[in-house]
């Protein structure tokens, strides 16, 4: 089932999330969250961004392989996840987000990331990421926070998403997929 994705200004998206435990609804949950990633066409998708305040994201880089070619294979669940390391080294890249359509900012982060998950089986594993797929993580691993990509960016680069924000938030932006708003 294609679940609706919350965006800007919705509260669920600014909420602590909680660790997670197996369940058979979480089964399904997981695999509504890839079909509605899918259907969006984007890269990660975090709990928050479909309703739950929950310490759960997705990631689907493989059909930017091409371009990416650290992104081969890399489908994956990440449950409870934690950030135990980051490169000092960082870069800057333009990201977006499926709860704030229409904006595209440039955000600095590590280039490599180190990570303690769970998969969607509940079992541990710790693993390192670089380059494309380090900078999906950590975007989405962000939601977990109840932070989004603009939180990020410089004072100046803030003011003038301001009003894009604020539009997204007051229900006056829409996406092409099914989403929810204010
Ligand atoms: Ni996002």
């Amino acid at each position: 089932m294609i679940l609706p994705i919350y965006l800007y200004g919705q509260p669920v998206l600014r909420k602590p999330t909680e660790e997670i435990a197996p369940s058979p609804e979480l089964t399904q949950f997981i695999a509504d969250m890839y079909e509605t990633l899918a259907q969006a066409e984007g890269v990660g998708l975090a709990a928050p961004q479909v309703g739950k305040a929950w310490r759960l994201f997705i990631v689907d880089g493989t059909d930017l392989e091409e371009d990416y070619p650290e992104c081969k294979n890399f489908k994956r669940t990440f449950i409870n996840p934690e950030i135990i390391e980051t490169s000092e080294e960082t870069c800057s890249y333009s990201e977006g987000c499926l709860s704030l359509p229409g904006i595209n900012e440039n955000v600095v982060r590590p280039v490599s990331v180190r990570m303690r998950f769970q998969d969607e089986n509940f079992e541990e594993h710790e693993e390192s990421f670089t380059g494309f797929c380090a900078r999906i993580i950590q975007h989405e691993y962000d939601h977990l926070e109840a932070h989004v990509f603009t939180d990020r960016i410089s004072p100046i680069r803030k003011t003038f998403v301001r009003n894009k924000l604020l539009a997204i938030a007051k229900g006056k932006v829409g996406a092409r997929y099914k989403y929810r708003r204010n």
